[in-house]
Parts: C-alpha cells; structure tokens; sequence
C-alpha cells in the first residue's frame, strides 16, 4: 500500500544483494492477490506466504493463497494472539483491541477446523499460526 515503507528498507535489500528476488507490489493485498489468480502460471507456484496486513481480510486471503501456494507450501499468519486477548474473558480487553480481537478468535476457529491445511500455533511475539497446505 506504501512505497515509503518499502523504501525504508530498500537499501538494506540492496545491500544484501537481494533486490531482484522482490516484485514490490503498490496495490491493496486482496487485489494483488486476485491478479495473480489471474495468470494460471502462477497458481499452485508460491513456497510461502506471510500475511501481516488487515486482519479483516485474513480469510479472505486464505481463500486465495490456497490457491497461489503449492501442496506443502507455507501460509503463516501472524497477530494470532492479538496481544494475548484471544485467550482473555472480554471485559478485560481494551476497546481498541475489540474489533479485530474477534475477527483473529473467528480465523483461529476456523483454521483449526479447515482441513485443507495443518497448523501449528508459535506463541511467539504476538502469536504466528503456521499452516502447512495439504
Ligand atoms: C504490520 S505492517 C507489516 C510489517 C511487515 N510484515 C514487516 O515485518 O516488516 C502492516 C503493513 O500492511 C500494510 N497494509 C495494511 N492494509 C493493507 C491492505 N489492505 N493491503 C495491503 N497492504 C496493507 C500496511 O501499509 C503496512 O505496511
């Protein structure tokens, strides 16, 4: 969504000689990914997905990096803890926590029961949920 932010790290990128491995993509994530599904070539094609953007969405992004990452690809997803309130009765989550507080319990459920993949839940940081595609 940000060039800027992209940029920040850009020299670092440089540095290490690895500028040619990234396709920077200045786009809403839903719609990248709905133009990839575009070109055939690039489904089942990805290793590895790490989503870290609007947690609205993240099944919404499930849906389609299914598709885009190969059987035995990665999916991880990370704020799966959401500051640990996931696991807290809901009186003691802060205000500002509540809204994607529910839609990361709705994801968490419903990757636990998506039989499409295998997870592993990394408590750490804020929680990464890892899964395998089957
Ligand atoms: C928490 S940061 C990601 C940090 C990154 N994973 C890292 O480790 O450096 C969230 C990023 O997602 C971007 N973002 C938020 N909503 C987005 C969307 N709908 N589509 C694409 N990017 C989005 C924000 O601009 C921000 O750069």
């Amino acid at each position: 969504m940000n060039r800027d932010t992209y940029e920040i790290g850009l020299p670092i990128i440089q540095k290490a000689g690895v500028e040619h491995k990234i396709n920077f993509i200045q786009s809403s994530a839903l719609s990248a990914l709905d133009e990839l599904l575009e070109d055939d070539a690039n489904r089942e094609s990805f290793d590895f997905a790490f989503v870290d953007a609007d947690k609205v969405n993240y099944q919404k992004y499930h849906e389609r990096l299914l598709q885009l990452v190969k059987v035995g690809g990665i999916i991880a997803y990370d704020n799966t803890l959401w500051f640990g309130t996931v696991a807290m009765p809901e009186e003691f989550v802060k205000e500002s926590q509540k809204r994607n507080r529910l839609h990361i319990i709705e994801l968490n459920k419903f990757l636990a029961n998506d039989d499409r993949v295998q997870i592993s839940q990394v408590p750490l940081g804020d929680g990464i949920t890892i899964c395998r595609r089957l």
